[in-house]
């Protein structure tokens, strides 16, 4: 089974493609810089998904999943929707095709993240939908993980930060982000294992949304 990760060189996507490799797949990796895996079933691209014309031609992918994110970019439109639009646009309609999964976030529905990057996710969300819609009838699955706190080096300003980090665990109702090994998981689950459930939006966020709410009334 050939995988395509986008992002695949840090963080979330770095930990998928090692996951994905001792499973026995074969990764395909995208991103802006070189690649520390050194595995006979890694291929990596150096390469930037907002530039349509350098992807490069990779078929038979029967997974693709749609990682790679910039925070506060000032192009984080540009960067995460369009350029995991052009990603789609070019790998997704393959006739190998089982499963697509997006990498969101929980910001896409609360709002609570820097403008630029809500817009770029919730439009990401949408997006979902739609290519859910037309590939539903060859069998492919299609959703998005959107994802709360994960424990990655990228937000190493607020998890190093003793007074930061305990403001985030006082409205963290299960008072822990998600570690690596946990969103691999999701990550395998939504694409590989998950067969029937598609154009969903799946919020993995310990609790920060919908469990921050309380019942007052008198003893
Ligand atoms: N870490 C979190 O807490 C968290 C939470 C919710 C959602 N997410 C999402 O998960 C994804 C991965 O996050 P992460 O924390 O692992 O980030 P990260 O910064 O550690 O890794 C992102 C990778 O994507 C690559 N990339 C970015 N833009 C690219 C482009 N135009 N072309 C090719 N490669 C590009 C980067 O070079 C980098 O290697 C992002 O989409 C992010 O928005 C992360």
């Amino acid at each position: 089974m050939k995988i395509l990760i986008t992002g695949s060189s840090k963080g979330i996507g770095f930990a998928a493609s090692k996951y994905f490799l001792d499973k026995g797949f074969e990764v395909i990796g995208i991103d802006l810089l070189p690649s520390s895996i050194n595995d006979l079933n890694y291929k990596h691209y150096i390469c930037d998904i907002k530039k349509y014309d350098d992807l490069p031609e990779i078929n038979d992918i029967d997974y693709l999943f749609n990682n790679a994110g910039l925070q506060n970019s000032e192009s984080d439109i540009q960067n995460n929707l369009v350029g995991t639009m052009n990603v789609t646009k070019k790998y997704a309609f393959q006739k190998s095709i089982k499963s697509i999964l997006f990498n969101a976030s929980a910001s896409s529905s609360t709002g609570f993240e820097f403008e630029e990057y809500v817009a770029s996710k919730a439009g990401l969300v949408g997006y979902m939908k739609t290519v859910a819609c037309k590939v539903a009838k060859n069998g492919v699955t299609c959703n998005s993980l959107s994802l709360g706190g994960v424990l990655t080096d990228s937000n190493n300003p607020v998890m190093n930060d003793p007074k930061l980090w305990k403001e985030i665990m006082d409205v963290t109702p299960l008072k822990k982000w998600a570690s690596l090994d946990e969103v691999c998981e999701w990550v395998y689950f939504l694409l590989v294992i998950n067969k029937s459930m598609s154009g969903q939006d799946v919020l993995v966020d310990n609790g920060e949304k919908d469990l921050n709410c309380t019942f007052i009334w008198p003893n």
